[in-house]
């Protein structure tokens, strides 16, 4: 996330089979975020990427330069995977080395580098060997700690990477454990590359307070955008100075319409399951008890239902969303 990445810029953060392709649709129209990230690309030993697969995504991706995430452990794969990437018109190739998903770390791979240094250090040397393009790297704090924080940090500068993201918590700490600003300040004070915050930022106050506390480059959004997805079109009036556009709770009824369509468009085999899954990102920032009677549905017709009940019947359709929820931790 260099050349084409503004400062104070927001991207999107990856969300397997979320804020992928039909999402970014649906945020072409509700204002793009600076960049796209695809989820990652999971490149096995003998794994060839296919090119249709790079294709489609940026199809999706007019709007918006498109970052390809990678992750492997191989570093011949990574390296022939990279050279095919890199052919098309992306902006870069981001490396992921934060999945905290047992049965990938346990594998070396993903969250899992970040306890073995050594190939780490081969694997971002394979990757850069193997591509002229902006090479990104997404990591975490550590695995289960934080010790070797500025070791990492130091492959990754030697290794001449272009720009790093950090989701500001261990491994372990998955999604819920404590938020660690302070150690993207550090990685901000270390290194002359564009470092970005990720993690648990909900409304536009986190975001300025993470990047006066930080002074990093740039942020990235996942959940919050899933939430709110106004949130970039308000972030960029209140860059401006503009006053702050606030959608209602008829809105949101009407983006979960929007979400469906879409989703259905682009072949979802489980339009249910996927409207629950917005909605728990949603819910929280919903007043009463929206997520429960949400959850509660077994069929689409039922979920409408429901959903009408919160979001428009009594009067609650004129409600202001505001999108934001309460933090999982206090700020460090
Ligand atoms: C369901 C889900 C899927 C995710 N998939 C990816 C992924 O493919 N690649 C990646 O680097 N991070 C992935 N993440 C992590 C997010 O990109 C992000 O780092 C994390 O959600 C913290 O940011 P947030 O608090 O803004 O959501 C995923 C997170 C969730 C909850």
């Amino acid at each position: 996330m260099t050349h084409s990445f503004p400062q104070h810029g927001i991207a999107l953060a990856p969300m397997r089979h979320l804020t992928q392709g039909p999402f970014w649709q649906i945020l072409n129209q509700y204002g793009a975020p600076d960049a796209y990230v695809s989820e990652f690309v999971r490149v096995h030993k003998n794994f060839t990427l296919n090119p249709r697969q790079i294709e489609d995504n940026l199809a999706y991706a007019d709007k918006c330069p498109l970052w390809i995430q990678l992750m492997g452990n191989d570093p011949n794969a990574l390296l022939r995977n990279a050279e095919i990437v890199q052919k098309y018109p992306i902006a870069g190739i981001d490396f992921n080395v934060g999945c905290p998903v047992p049965k990938i770390y346990k594998k070396q791979t993903g969250g899992g580098l970040l306890r073995n240094l050594p190939l780490l250090k081969i694997l971002i040397g394979s990757l850069r060997a193997g591509c002229s393009k902006p090479l990104s790297v997404k990591m975490r704090i550590g695995f289960e700690h934080t010790e070797n924080f500025e070791k990492i940090l130091d492959i990754l500068c030697e290794a001449q990477v272009d720009c790093i993201t950090i989701h500001a918590r261990t491994v372990k700490d998955r999604y819920e454990g404590q938020i660690r600003y302070d150690f993207v300040r550090r990685a901000v004070e270390k290194l002359p590359i564009p470092i970005i915050a990720n993690g648990d930022m909900n409304t536009l106050d986190d975001i300025k307070h993470v990047l006066s506390f930080t002074r990093c480059w740039g942020t990235m959004l996942g959940r919050a955008a899933i939430r709110n997805p106004w949130i970039f079109s308000q972030w960029r009036s209140h860059s401006k100075g503009d006053p702050i556009d606030y959608p209602r709770y008829k809105h949101v009824f009407e983006y979960l319409q929007q979400v469906d369509k879409t989703f259905k468009l682009n072949r979802n085999a489980d339009p249910l399951g996927l409207l629950k899954n917005f909605c728990k990102y949603i819910g929280p920032a919903i007043d009463g008890d929206f997520l429960k009677q949400i959850l509660k549905s077994s069929t689409e017709f039922e979920f409408w239902i429901r959903c009408e009940q919160g979001l428009l019947k009594g009067g609650q359709g004129e409600k202001v969303f505001r999108g934001g929820v309460v933090r999982t931790g206090e700020i460090l």
